[in-house]
């Protein structure tokens, strides 16, 4: 078999992993130092002094991680106890080990992206989890809850919408296909708003994404959705058991879980799953992804608005989850820097749940790198030959492009894209169904 790419990493000057690294964790690390001095008087009220020399220390932590990252040092162990920690530790021996003689130490603008990128987001939460007693702080709770009230009226033309279909028996098949394809691509537009691209700034969706559809068609460069219907629609009669269940992998808080949530919401009533399982991270990452707290706030404000559609479908989606049909999972393995491929050796228990699904919906640009191993693949390399041999059931990307990586395409595609657009992997304008189906028996 032959060798599998080179990883992307901030080593090559102007790449977007380079740019990445050198301006826009920075500018994370800047706003999240900001984040902390603005609750000061609230650590001040809850804690007292112990609550501003918190705050202190997490600072000093964080200033002294972004002088590491932007002097191009080392990367250092954890030394915090979590559970994760030696896991961690662990896969930084093993990058020093894949090292040649005369390549130093695994360094930020040297290693893997991807490892480094998720090591900054880990080595924030360390900064936060030693300096009790603000160790719950979510240093992004901020800029998601933003989110999510900014893009209220596009949550409210999206509740409305799913309030006034019509019931299934009423519906024909291609209604219910149309429907599903509307609701999917509302799904994979709504991964345009994470809040890493853009620094932690407001990346909202003000205008109602419905009404854009049409004319965004031309935007998705690989458009499996006929065989991801054929799936959903086939499920229930060759499932093992009267379950079908579908998995989401979540990405972001904000209006994007919003579009997840209304599309399980869809698969549930509309009779093409009987139960949705979610998983989302353990702890804040990536600016935006979805903590179980952002799930269980985002459905409590949901159900709290002062639209009845939208408070209707938060009261159901509260009932989902009371009634089981709904179920938030968290597992660590989604905030370690390992590529999925690693996932039957690293969290086992995790790969034999997804087993368990119908069909693995991924989603978001993360998530892509991950399953891709965040190589660079060439650009017609089919997507199971890059998954490198993770198949946990049929599973699907649902991604907007925000890094220089992607698969799957047609001989030429990328040329006349790159002749067009020169940006178009890395600014979110462009996005993919890909889908992974079941194996040859
Ligand atoms: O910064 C790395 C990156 O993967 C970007 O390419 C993207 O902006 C972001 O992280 C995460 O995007 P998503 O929320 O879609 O996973
Ligand atoms: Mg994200």
């Amino acid at each position: 078999m032959a060798e599998s790419p080179a990883f992307l990493s901030a080593q090559e000057e102007g790449s977007f992993a380079y740019l990445t690294i050198k301006d826009r964790t920075p500018q994370i690390l800047t706003k999240v130092i900001d984040t902390l001095h603005r609750h000061k008087s609230e650590f001040f009220e809850k804690h007292g002094e112990e609550g501003v020399e918190a705050e202190k220390k997490a600072i000093s932590l964080l200033s002294k991680l972004r002088n590491e990252l932007q002097t191009d040092k080392p990367i250092i162990p954890l030394v915090d106890k979590c559970v994760d920690a030696d896991i961690w530790n662990q896969y930084l021996e093993y990058q020093r080990s894949l090292l040649n003689e005369g390549d130093g130490e695994p360094r930020w603008f040297f290693s893997p992206w991807l490892f480094v990128e998720c090591y900054m987001y880990r080595r924030i939460h360390e900064a936060i989890i030693q300096s009790p007693p603000i160790q719950d702080f979510d240093v992004f709770k901020e800029s998601k809850d933003k989110n999510f009230f900014e893009s209220q009226e596009s949550i409210d033309a999206l509740c409305t919408h799913l309030k006034q279909l019509r019931p299934a028996k009423d519906l024909s098949e291609n209604e219910l296909k149309d429907e599903c394809f509307r609701l999917l691509q509302i799904s994979l537009w709504g991964n345009k708003c994470d809040l890493s691209l853009s620094g932690g700034e407001s990346s909202s969706q003000r205008t109602s994404v419905m009404d854009s559809l049409e004319g965004l068609k031309p935007f998705i460069l690989i458009n499996d959705s006929e065989a991801l219907w054929a799936l959903l629609n086939g499920c229930k009669k060759t499932a093992k058991t009267p379950a079908v269940r579908v998995d989401i992998v979540l990405d972001n808080s904000g209006f994007e879980l919003v579009t997840d949530l209304v599309l399980a919401d869809f698969l549930l009533s509309f009779e093409l799953a009987t139960e949705i399982h979610f998983h989302g991270k353990t702890i804040p990452w990536f600016v935006s992804d979805v903590t179980v707290r952002d799930f269980s706030w985002t459905i409590e404000h949901v159900k709290s608005s002062n639209q009845k559609s939208t408070a209707t479908c938060g009261a159901d989606w509260e009932n989902h989850v009371k009634m089981g049909r709904w179920i938030y999972h968290d597992h660590l393995f989604w905030t370690l820097p390992h590529p999925y491929c690693a996932m039957p050796q690293v969290a086992p228990d995790l790969y034999a749940e997804l087993q368990k699904a119908c069909l693995v919906i991924f989603k978001g640009d993360l998530n892509y790198r991950k399953l891709m191993s965040d190589r660079k693949w060439a650009f017609t390399t089919p997507f199971r030959q890059a998954l490198s041999g993770f198949h946990p059931a049929p599973l699907c990307s649902i991604r907007t492009l925000k890094a220089e990586l992607q698969v799957g395409l047609q001989p030429g595609q990328a040329e006349q894209l790159s002749a067009s657009d020169p940006h178009w992997l890395t600014t979110g304008k462009y996005g993919i169904f890909q889908f992974d189906g079941p194996l040859p028996t």
